[in-house]
């Protein structure tokens, strides 16, 4: 299945041309590659070391690797989680929450699947990655604001207008924050706002995610698991390859919902 189609796939290649123009040069394919790898293991072996936000945005390489790898990929994860269900759904969002966002790669791919343009809200730690997220905003059309913060106390007074957003995020907070943001988030869904997380597919990586599934479902949200076989951008197949990676299967777990129209 081709990675996207018509107007989206030709402005995320600009934008993914575009970031790519803004790191390579002055860094190189290898030194990207080398980012990428780091980055893979800080996520996957070295959690331990706490910090994980800043470990992973120091250092060009890694925001490289951030900004023109891991960001493509979760784009298209986050546009395969809500292709064929989010227009309908989500009719109602005029404000695209993205917690924890990074580059801004998964708040956009959800916007850009609304039937009316949301403004785009990105909230992180790095002034670094709120300066990509506003860019990314900008590829796709989108009005965007960032506000550099941490949650959960970032936390935006959502409602029946919001959609909220978390990317990849979540595994990066403690238990303690993390349970005031579950709770912060049971009250946006009270008052109607709509929420879509993203994890790796690996427990270990996220072993709280049972528990967040299960309260959430209680407001009507739903847990899925996306398995989905793409064509990638060739960037990033090429980087994959020279990582010794494979993402021709998106894997992801996802929180999503709810999908009634609440109307
Ligand atoms: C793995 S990246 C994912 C970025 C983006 N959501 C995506 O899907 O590509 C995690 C991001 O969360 C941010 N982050 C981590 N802990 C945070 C916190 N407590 N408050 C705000 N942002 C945080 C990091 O700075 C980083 O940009």
């Amino acid at each position: 299945m081709p990675y996207l189609e018509g107007p989206l796939r030709a402005a995320f290649d600009a934008w993914l041309e575009a970031t790519r123009g803004r790191y390579l040069p002055p860094l190189t394919f290898s030194e990207v590659r080398k980012g990428v790898q780091a980055l893979s293991s800080l996520y996957v072996e070295r959690r331990s070391g706490g910090r994980i936000a800043a470990r992973a945005a120091a250092g060009e390489g890694k925001r490289a690797a951030f900004a023109t790898y891991y960001a493509p990929l979760h784009f298209l994860m986050a546009h395969r989680a809500l292709a064929g269900r989010a227009a309908e759904a989500f009719s109602r969002v005029r404000v695209v929450h993205d917690l924890g966002c990074g580059t801004g790669a998964a708040g956009v791919a959800a916007a850009t699947l609304l039937s009316s343009p949301p403004t785009f809200h990105g909230i992180d730690l790095s002034s670094w990655a709120l300066d990509e997220a506003m860019l990314t905003a900008h590829a796709f059309g989108l009005k965007a604001r960032t506000r550099r913060a941490a949650l959960p106390e970032a936390l935006p007074r959502a409602g029946a207008e919001d959609l909220l957003v978390l990317g990849f995020v979540v595994n990066e907070l403690d238990s303690d924050p993390r349970e005031r943001l579950l709770r912060g988030i049971e009250t946006g869904l009270t008052r109607g706002a709509r929420l879509l997380v993203l994890e790796p597919l690996a427990l270990s990586a996220a072993p709280w995610w049972p528990a967040w599934a299960e309260r959430l479902a209680r407001r009507g949200v739903e847990e899925r698991t996306l398995r989905c076989a793409l064509e990638l951008p060739a960037f990033v197949h090429e980087m994959d390859r020279a990582c010794g990676l494979d993402h021709r299967e998106l894997r992801a777990r996802v929180l999503l919902g709810p999908l009634g129209t609440g109307a």
